[in-house]
């Protein structure tokens, strides 16, 4: 009788446990600005995040990233890391005033520094994933115009074959942009991220040549007949009416989707601008010319550009209203600022507001909602024409308590991967092709303008002593990676 109740518990538990597909890959992300560290060696030059960072009131509590992680000097104990942790794959961010220093020649040391990442992952049997851009543009670029003038994205896409052509023949995953809608515009409509400028429509002339820049690398490569499988990554969200009887939150969760998710999704997958968007646009303009002026003839092919892979971020779900709220509770976690004066990150869209919904909230403040994941990759799949996608970001920031033994418990950021990863799995059930996932992130880093504050890590890193200890989250992802299954 015992016996039989333990092997129908046993087998309980087997039917609760979730598989991945076989191939699925398991890993964790990075990117360069945020760990590096070491800003001025091997002829690195100075990007917009180190300009940026020392605007005050810019970064919470004046934090920079001068040393972060000193990754740039640990990489190999970090890949030793990563293997200790069963990870697949590695998700980095190569910078690019390291590689072409001021946008300009390239700079072997930079380069080198890459390629000595990329062998020592293969050693160690991870597949390497390289994103070009995560936000560093050298700071020469930005005053040149920044990512408001065409010129930048002919200027990546040098930068983005040189380092092709150094390391495609390693590297098999290729980003060609991490998060435009961030680049854009927290960097030129909101100004809460580098370079910081608050001019209005400007970010959607910078999306636009963002995402050029991309057509022209995927388009370059494609010519070339590589291997590798090409994609960008974008954060999308689930926008939904903060109270659906309402028309007023009705219609500020459809600009958000237009603003945010189909921006991006309509050029990338479906070779155009949406209508809605010319239409919720109408009348702005940037130094007397609309946005629409700077798309020309050819630009939209080339965005259009056909994808090997979709790479999805996502970390919470949007209630968006168009209407006051409780001031404590007025703006959403991509537009909020700590310290600087806030402007909206959507052109005209300075009477959107993202009231709290009840959900349990992360140490930002974001709302946890994995079902929105669930929903947002069904939608992506049964909308668009989509390539296989990865979740090449997902995680949380909390509040970690350390030990007195120096160890870092930290259920919360397990709880919220586990429940994330549940999502994507009810995704796969539903049809939906998701070939991998990545942790967001590897290590505590510098999380932007909130600097060190806010830590998104699997591993503790002590800024002082710059003493790595996997948290118990670590721990348990790492057992997933190996077994490629979710325990009940
Ligand atoms: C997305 C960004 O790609 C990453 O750099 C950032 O740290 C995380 N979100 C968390 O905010």
């Amino acid at each position: 009788m015992t016996t039989t109740d333990a092997s129908t518990t046993t087998a309980a538990v087997q039917r609760d446990e979730l598989r991945f597909p076989p191939g699925f890959l398991w890993g964790a992300a990075t990117a360069s600005y945020q760990i590096e560290g070491a800003v001025a060696d091997d002829g690195r030059t100075p990007s917009i995040w180190d300009t940026f960072a020392r605007v005050p009131g810019a970064v919470v509590g004046g934090d920079v990233a001068d040393v972060a992680c000193d990754h740039y000097r640990r990489m190999p104990g970090d890949v030793d890391l990563m293997a200790s942790l069963n990870l697949g794959a590695y998700r980095f961010s190569t910078a690019w005033p390291r590689v072409r220093p001021d946008g300009g020649a390239p700079n072997q040391p930079g380069i080198d520094f890459y390629a000595r990442l990329v062998d020592r992952l293969l050693e160690a049997g991870i597949t390497p994933w390289a994103t070009l851009y995560h936000w560093d543009l050298p700071q020469a670029l930005e005053d040149a115009g920044g990512w408001t003038n065409r010129d930048t994205a002919y200027r990546f896409a040098d930068y983005a074959l040189t380092l092709y052509d150094a390391l495609g023949d390693r590297v098999p995953y290729w980003t060609t942009m991490n998060e435009p809608w961030c680049s854009a515009f927290l960097g030129y409509t909101g100004g809460q991220h580098a370079p910081g400028r608050q001019e209005g429509v400007a970010g959607i002339v910078a999306a636009h040549h963002l995402m050029l820049g991309h057509g022209l690398v995927v388009d370059e490569l494609r010519r070339r007949d590589t291997g590798a499988d090409l994609g960008i990554t974008l954060n999308l969200t689930v926008a939904e009416p903060f109270d659906p009887s309402e028309p007023a939150d009705v219609d500020a969760a459809h600009r958000v989707e237009h603003l945010w998710n189909r921006m991006f999704l309509d050029p990338l997958l479906r070779g155009q601008y949406a209508d809605e968007l010319h239409t919720i646009t109408a009348g702005m303009t940037w130094q007397g010319k609309s946005w629409e002026d700077h798309v020309l003839d050819g630009d939209l092919a080339l965005i259009g550009t056909p994808l090997d892979v979709l790479g999805v971020n996502y970390y919470h779900g949007d209630g968006a209203s168009g209407r006051p709220h409780d001031a404590a509770k007025l703006l959403g976690s991509r537009i909020e600022h700590p310290t600087r004066p806030i402007r909206s990150p959507f052109p005209g869209g300075e009477d959107l507001t993202f009231p709290r919904r009840g959900f349990p909230v992360t140490g930002l403040d974001w709302e946890v909602q994995p079902e929105g994941l669930t929903r947002l990759l069904v939608r992506l799949h049964e909308e668009y024409d989509v390539p296989p996608m990865f979740i090449t970001e997902n995680g949380a920031a909390y509040d970690d308590v350390v030990g007195p033994d120096g160890s870092v418990h930290d259920p919360d950021r397990w709880d919220y991967i586990q429940a994330h990863l549940r999502a994507v799995h009810a995704a796969l059930a539903a049809g939906v092709d998701v070939r991998g996932y990545f942790a967001w992130s590897l290590l505590d880093n510098f999380e932007w303008a909130y600097g060190y504050g806010q830590r998104f890590g699997i591993v503790r890193v002590d800024y002082e002593t710059q003493l790595r200890t996997p948290k118990t989250s670590a721990v348990r992802y790492g057992q997933v990676a190996a077994t490629s299954a979710l325990p009940p």
